[in-house]
């Protein structure tokens, strides 16, 4: 019986995949760390610099101010590793590619490369920007397409570049905005396009290639797989995501509900 899939040939970066995911972590790391540095110096000088004054204070005074010291450093570094993140991808010029590519690719590292730069700001301190402006502000400058108004209250926005919000959409408490998905060896990107005014639900996740029409609504825990178009003022919910209404008819008192496709 001869078999029935011929393996392709392995790419060299398939041939060295486990020492390539050791190497290639290690430069982001230092990457992250002069990144972090830099954004950490100017809270953590003056921090040091107020800390000299209270030398004279009793010690749990003293202990008070520093522990109020430490988290105005860590907040002030909030606020600048926002900017210098930016500023190194623009220095960069890094992004996320368009189209189909492998794991082991040089696309996958530059995909890689760019979204770590969004991952120091997600796991140090995003939950601390989520809704206001400056978070919408980080998107911009990590090249997202951003309308005025819009609010994310979600640190899960991975591709900056390929995402387009229009002006008054919510990105709900935690949902996923990614234009990859990870499949059958492959990294498949595409653009995300959410119009304007738009709803996306609680804990929702929108995969690549989704658009969403102005007014939609995508209900909370609602699943979009990659490439679905969902039309204006529709409501979408589920796992996967179906059309379960129209928000015309619902504020017209109406049920359009599970009548729909
Ligand atoms: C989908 C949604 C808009 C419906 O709200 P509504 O128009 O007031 O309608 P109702 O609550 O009366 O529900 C209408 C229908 O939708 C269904 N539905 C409600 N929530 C749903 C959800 N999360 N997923 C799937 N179906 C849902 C209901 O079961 C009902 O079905 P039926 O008509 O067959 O009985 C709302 O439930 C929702 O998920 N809003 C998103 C809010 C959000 O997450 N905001 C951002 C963070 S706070």
């Amino acid at each position: 019986m001869p078999p029935l899939r011929t393996d392709p040939p392995l790419s060299w970066l398939q041939r060295y995949s486990a020492p390539v995911h050791v190497v290639i972590p290690l430069g982001l790391y230092v990457q992250m760390a002069l990144l972090a540095g830099v954004a950490s110096a100017p809270g953590a000088y003056a921090a040091t610099r107020a800390w000299a004054l209270t030398d004279s204070w009793a010690p749990p005074l003293r202990v008070l101010a520093g522990c109020c010291l430490a988290w105005g450093a860590y907040f002030s570094y909030t606020v600048c590793v926002i900017f210098v993140a930016a500023a190194f991808r623009v220095i960069t010029r890094a992004r996320s590619p368009l189209g189909t590519f492998s794991y082991h690719s040089a696309a996958a590292l530059r995909w890689a490369s760019y979204n770590a730069i969004g991952l120091l700001v997600r796991y140090t301190c995003v939950n601390f920007i989520r809704v206001t402006p400056l978070l919408s502000l980080f998107h911009r400058m990590m090249g997202m397409k951003i309308g005025k108004r819009v609010l994310i209250n979600t640190a899960i926005v991975a591709d900056s570049n390929l995402i387009e919000i229009g002006d008054d959409t919510m990105i709900g408490g935690d949902a996923t905005v990614v234009a990859h998905a990870a499949e059958r060896g492959m990294l498949v990107m595409a653009p995300v396009r959410i119009g304007r005014r738009v709803t996306v639900g609680l804990m929702s996740v929108i995969f690549p290639g989704v658009t969403i029409g102005d007014d939609a609504v995508i209900a909370s825990h609602a699943v979009l797989p990659k490439g679905t178009q969902v039309g204006p003022g529709e409501i979408w919910g589920g796992v996967p995501a179906k059309k379960i209404g129209d928000v015309g008819s619902r504020r017209a008192g109406t049920s359009g509900g599970a009548a729909a496709s």
